[in-house]
């Protein structure tokens, strides 16, 4: 195996990470006693103990209800530079982050006050060494009327957004739905990526690919289900945005030796690690690496230097920032 440290020389991009994901239980609590914000939970080992999830929906739970501690800019900044610092240990240069505009908005926040504090973060990360930009996910649980007027509320920042995602609960919300939306967001010259093929099936991937022209599949193991499928992505090159930790975790894969990832190298697709909500998961993305070192003990030097290099190649990063990394 090899440790997080040695993976950690190896510079990345992160390409699935969403940014109230990386809440670390102690910082649940700091925020809430700045906040004034009450907690189910006694103490940080409690609110550890309850991260024992059976599925995307038992862990989604917590996660929204966990965010009620993010109240204000300064507490976006916060957690923005506390995630960048600890990626760049990692050896993470670029990060393109998830945010959860609707999670927020629906407390009473302002999205712009969310999008404020996170690019305040990120430009402490730019001074440091770690480039980056951000992506409004749409939840696709809930409506889509209110998925398209969060976009419209920050249609005139779309400068400031890099891309737009669909994430949470994923059966029964196939990415059709969200049609109309996509095709706005590449009206406003964002870029396009969607999870699809988590707990979803694979023709959730081909929605996501027709429908919405999502550039990268988030997660998408569910892909092998389907060898036509696997030809397309394998043809076309689209980025599968994979995320070992989170799968086990949320019993979507029994364990990490279980995980599809080499299949899917082997068969020439292009995929990358990522870290998911490494605050709940157990760990941020050279964990990710090293802990499939781990599993797999075929696994070499060469293939984490093609993961590597493959997250570099699937970020949005302009072709000078991409050089720089490889
Ligand atoms: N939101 C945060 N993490 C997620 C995941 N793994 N899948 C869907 N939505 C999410
Ligand atoms: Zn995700």
């Amino acid at each position: 195996a090899t440790s997080t440290a040695r993976v950690a020389a190896l510079p990345t991009a992160e390409l699935h990470l969403h940014i109230e994901g990386t809440l670390e239980p102690e910082m649940v609590f700091e925020l809430a006693a700045r906040n004034n914000v009450g907690l189910p939970f006694q103490s940080v080992e409690d609110l550890r103990e309850a991260y024992q999830f059976t599925s995307l929906q038992s862990f989604l739970d917590l996660y929204y209800e966990c965010m009620a501690v993010l109240q204000t800019r300064d507490d976006f900044r916060t957690l923005g530079e506390r995630y960048l610092e600890r990626a760049y240990e990692q050896g993470v240069r670029h990060a393109e982050i998830f945010f959860d505009a609707q999670a927020h908005t629906a407390r009473g926040l302002a999205a712009e006050d969310v999008l404020d504090g996170l690019l305040d973060a990120l430009h402490t990360g730019a001074r440091k060494g770690i480039s980056g930009g951000l992506i409004l996910s749409f939840l696709r649980d809930r409506p889509v009327p209110e998925a398209l007027e969060t976009l419209e509320s920050l249609a005139h920042r779309a400068g400031d957004l890099l891309a737009v995602g669909l994430d949470s609960a994923e059966v029964g919300y196939p990415p059709e739905l969200f049609t109309p939306v996509f095709a706005r967001a590449k009206e406003l010259g964002l870029r396009v990526v969607a999870h699809a093929g988590e707990e979803g099936p694979a023709a959730y991937v081909w929605e996501a690919l027709d429908l919405l022209g999502a550039e990268r599949i988030d997660h998408g193991i569910r892909s092998i289900e389907d060898p036509e499928l696997i030809e397309r992505l394998r043809r076309e090159r689209i980025p599968l945005t994979l995320c070992p930790f989170s799968n086990v975790k949320l019993a979507v894969i029994s364990s990490l030796a279980e995980h599809p990832i080499l299949d899917l190298l082997d068969q020439g697709i292009m995929v990358t690690v990522n870290s998911d909500d490494p605050a709940y998961f157990g760990g941020y993305l050279a964990d990710n690496m090293a802990g499939l070192t781990a599993a797999f003990p075929s696994l070499e030097e060469s293939a984490l230097e093609r993961l590597a290099r493959n997250s570099v190649d699937a970020s949005f990063a302009g072709s000078e920032r991409k050089a720089e990394l490889h």
